[in-house]
């Protein structure tokens, strides 16, 4: 990292899927933890709702639409304060499809064919003996460097994933890495931040809690939900009275994950003293209601207040775009996308540079003495001077306005003669013209 990186506040950002529902596990793994983090002084926090990714294994409209809602509101309701964060939607950036662009030019299709996502589906299809890409979108193709746009657009430091993400923050830096090499400095390389200490959460079967493996926990099922499903847990057979094992049970890994370091002792205790599965699923049922309740009360309510989220997450666009819009502007120019009247490099030849720019002109007159002149690109005159007693003299003046501009005027004026009120604004343009950066300037 380069000492600027270090100066500057640690960026740290995320992207949530709207596809689904939020569940215990996503609670447990990134909800809680990153909205503990966002409160953490020194930080700058980004969290976002993913619905352009969303779109790649999604083509139900309501389900996207309704995974947003519930999402952000899964995030407001436990805790995630949007003043301190920015908190907003990927759809309302436009600037990251944009983005997605320019990174697309320089990412390596080699490296795409290699992102675990894609691959699978190919080694899939391939087991199948269909065609190695049947099935597979586009959008599912390019996935990393969408993700790549999001990191990169807000130079994040830090990116706290599963593991099933890392190899795409990788990704992310050597798109970074390229374009920095082939445009200038331009992006910060994100780092995956793999929180070692958040536990992951098996579900109803004991597997890891996904959706995929329909064993999940929606986080603010109602509490009489919550309890019938806690009540499917998985257990062994052993009767109350017999000690049961700690180790290998979801039901012990889920209350700890809710629990303090005390109540897990106690709970340890409990298993070696032949708890009954029936009284340990209360005391998880009861433990994990008294963290969800309060925060199920809020997501009802923003559930029941949509436009107040859809404000939340304007305000939170807008807040990204302040960053977005002027770096996108800067990228845009660094890769060439630049208004024309700006060019800077002469492509046409200097011949042509000279018809169209005012040129100063020096000569000598009959009385010995030195002139310049000021003619417009019509050979109009703009501004005349009086005369020198060396070149020298005449060319330092000359030199003046070519640097400074109207600006030398005032300092001139003794050498030059009057400027007439309908040529001002001419001139005044034409050493604009002139002091402009560009290889043309002083010719
Ligand atoms: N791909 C991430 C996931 O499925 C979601 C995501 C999209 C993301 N863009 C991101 C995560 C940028 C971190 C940073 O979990």
């Amino acid at each position: 990292m380069t000492n600027k990186q270090n100066s500057a506040p640690q960026r740290f950002l995320t992207g949530i899927t709207t596809t689904g529902t939020p569940h215990l596990g996503n609670y447990v793994g990134s909800i809680r933890p990153s909205v503990a983090a966002s409160t953490g002084v020194g930080a700058e926090s980004f969290y976002f709702l993913a619905d352009y990714h969303a779109l790649i294994k999604c083509d139900e409209p309501a389900r996207i639409q309704q995974s947003t809602l519930e999402i952000a509101a899964s995030w407001l309701a436990a805790g995630l304060d949007p003043e301190r964060v920015t908190f907003y939607r990927q759809s309302d950036i436009p600037e990251i499809p944009e983005l997605t662009w320019l990174l697309t030019c320089v990412t390596a299709k080699g490296v795409l064919n290699r992102a675990h996502a894609y691959k699978a589906s190919v080694d899939k299809n391939t087991a199948a003996g269909n065609d190695p890409d049947a099935d597979v979108s586009a959008g599912l193709f390019m996935y990393p460097v969408l993700m790549g746009a999001d990191i990169l657009m807000f130079k994040a430091h830090h990116v706290p994933v599963g593991r099933d993400q890392i190899q795409h923050i990788e990704m992310a830096r050597d798109m970074a890495q390229r374009f920095n090499h082939l445009y200038g400095e331009h992006f910060v390389l994100p780092q995956a931040l793999i929180e070692e200490s958040v536990a992951l959460l098996p579900g109803l079967d004991g597997r890891k809690m996904s959706k995929s493996y329909d064993n999940t926990i929606p986080l603010f099922t109602p509490r009489e939900q919550l309890k019938k499903l806690i009540a499917g847990i998985v257990t062994d057979s052993r009767a109350p009275g017999e000690p049961k094992e700690v180790d290998g049970s979801a039901l012990f890994q889920i209350y700890q994950a809710f629990a303090s370091d005390q109540e897990t002792t106690d709970l340890r205790k409990a298993y070696a003293d032949g708890i009954g599965w029936g009284e340990a699923k209360q005391l998880l049922f009861e433990r994990i209601d008294r963290e969800v309740a309060p925060m199920r009360a809020r997501y009802q309510a923003l559930l029941q207040d949509p436009a107040k989220i859809e404000s939340i997450l304007l305000a939170g666009a807008e807040k990204a775009r302040k960053l977005a819009l002027p770096f996108i502007r800067d990228l845009r120019h660094a890769v060439g996308l630049r208004p024309l009247a700006s060019r800077q490099a002469p492509a046409s030849p200097q011949r042509i540079a000279k018809t169209v720019l005012p040129v100063f002109k020096q000569y000598r007159e009959a009385d010995g003495r030195f002139h310049f002149k000021l003619l417009d690109a019509q050979g109009r005159l703009l501004l005349q001077s009086l005369g020198f007693d060396s070149p020298r003299d005449a060319a330092q003046a000359v030199k003046m306005l070519q640097t400074q501009g109207a600006a030398a005027l005032a300092g001139l004026q003794s050498r030059l003669e009057p400027v007439a009120d309908e040529t001002s604004l001419a001139l005044a343009s034409a050493l604009q013209q002139l002091t402009e950066p560009g290889p043309e300037t002083g010719q």
